[in-house]
C-alpha cells in the first residue's frame, strides 16, 4: 500500500504528491510549520489526509515546545494549522482530536503529555485507514459489476492514509470480485485526477482510462458509465457536499443520464453544525496555478484569474453518501444525523 503519511522519529514523513507520477519523493517536515507548509502547498492533500497531518502537526508541535507556558504555546501550534486550507473540516476535525486529548491531561507531566500526544496522532493515522476500509466494505454493494465507474479528483489511498475512499469503494468492490473498470477526470487545474488517481489505479492494476474535465458530459450520455463515486472535503447537515472544483458539474450531468451520484466519506468529513452548503468556506487558491501548467504560462499576462479550489453539491444531485458507519440516502437531514450519533 502506498504510503502517504507516518510518524518516524525524524519527523513527519509524506508523499510528495506535488511530485508524482514523474517522481517519488519523500519528505520529512521536522517541525510543526513545515507541516502546516506541506498542507498549504499541497504535498500532502486530500481531507482525511489533512487530517492526519494537522494531528501530526500538533504532536511533533508539541513534542519541540518548551516545559514552560506550554497551554499558550499549543494554542499557537493549533492556530498555525488551522489556517492551512479552510474547506476540509478533517482539518479541524484533527485539530480539535488533539486539543480534546491535550486538555484531559495537561496536568501531566510535559514528558508524558508528549508520549500521549504523539501516540493519538499515530491513532488517528491507523484508524483512518480501517475506516476507510470500512468504507469500502459498504460501498462496494452499490459499484455496478462489469460497468465503467467515473470518478473526480483524487480520493485514493494519497488522500487519505491509506486505501482510499471514493478508491477505497472501488478497490473493495475489485476484492469483491467486480469487474470494474475507471474513468478518471483529469481535474483543472491541479490535475489530482491525471497526476495522483490515474498512477494509483495503475499500481492496483485497476484498469483506468484519463478523460480531460470536459469529456464527462460525453460518457455520462453515452451510457458507458455505470455510476458516479467521488470523495468529499465537507458535508453540511442537509446532505449538500463540498468537494473538489468540477464535482458539481459532473454531478448534474449524471442526475441528467440518469447515472447514480455517490459520495464517499468518514464520518469525521460530517459538519452537522452547517445547516446547509451555502456556509460550507470555499477556499481560493493562487491564480498561478489556473494561468500555468507545470510552470509554462497558458494564458496572457495580467489575465483576470479565479481560483476557487471546490465547489458545492446540491443535496439533490446525490444518490447515497457511503460513510464507515453505513449508507445515508434522502433525507440526508435524518440519516446523517443518525449515522453520525451511531
Ligand atoms: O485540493 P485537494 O486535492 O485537497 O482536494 C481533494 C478533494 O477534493 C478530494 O476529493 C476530497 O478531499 C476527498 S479525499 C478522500
Amino acid at each position: 500500500m502506498i504510503e502517504t503519511i507516518q510518524w518516524s522519529h525524524e519527523g513527519v514523513v509524506m508523499i510528495d504528491q506535488t511530485r508524482l507520477p514523474g517522481e517519488e519523493r519523500y519528505v520529512v517536515c521536522r517541525n510543526y510549520l513545515e507541516v502546516a507548509e506541506a498542507i498549504r502547498t499541497m504535498v500532502i492533500r486530500g481531507a482525511p489526509a489533512i487530517g492526519v497531518a494537522a494531528a501530526m502537526g500538533v504532536a511533533i508541535g508539541v513534542a519541540q515546545a518548551d516545559s514552560a507556558n506550554l497551554d499558550a504555546q499549543f494554542e499557537e501550534i493549533c492556530a498555525e494549522l488551522a489556517s492551512t486550507r479552510p474547506t476540509a473540516v478533517n482539518l479541524f476535525w484533527g485539530i480539535e482530536r488533539m486539543k480534546r486529548l491535550y486538555c484531559s491531561i495537561r496536568h501531566l507531566p510535559g514528558e508524558e503529555i508528549r508520549e500521549r500526544l504523539i501516540a493519538e496522532a499515530r491513532l488517528v493515522r491507523e484508524e483512518d485507514i480501517e475506516i476507510n476500509r470500512a468504507i469500502g466494505r459498504h460501498g462496494a454493494r452499490l459499484i455496478p459489476d462489469g460497468r465503467t465507474v467515473l470518478t473526480h479528483c483524487n480520493a485514493g489511498a494519497l488522500a487519505t492514509a491509506g486505501y482510499g475512499t471514493a478508491l477505497g469503494v472501488i478497490r473493495a468492490a475489485v476484492e469483491a470480485g467486480k469487474h470494474v473498470d475507471v474513468f478518471a477526470d483529469e481535474t483543472r487545474p491541479f490535475l489530482q485526477g491525471a497526476r495522483l488517481t490515474v498512477w494509483e489505479l495503475q499500481r492496483d492494476g485497476i484498469p483506468a482510462t484519463l478523460i480531460t474535465d470536459n469529456m464527462a458530459g460525453h460518457f455520462l450520455h453515452s451510457g458507458r458509465i455505470g455510476c458516479v463515486i467521488v470523495g468529499a472535503d465537507r458535508i453540511a447537515a442537509n446532505g449538500d457536499v463540498a468537494n473538489k472544483i468540477g464535482t458539481y458539474g459532473v454531478a448534474v450531468l449524471a442526475k441528467e443520464n440518469d447515472v447514480p451520484f455517490y459520495v464517499a466519506a468518514p464520518v469525521s468529513t460530517l459538519d452537522l453544525s452547517l445547516p446547509d452548503g451555502t456556509h460550507i468556506p470555499i477556499e481560493e487558491r493562487a491564480a498561478v496555478e489556473v494561468t500555468h501548467v507545470h510552470g509554462v504560462r497558458m494564458a496572457p499576462e495580467g489575465a483576470a484569474v479565479r481560483n476557487p479550489a471546490f465547489d458545492v453539491t446540491p443535496n439533490r444531485y446525490v444518490t447515497a453518501i457511503v460513510t464507515e458507519r453505513g449508507v445515508a440516502r434522502a433525507p440526508y437531514t435524518e440519516s446523517l444525523r443518525e449515522l453520525a450519533s451511531a
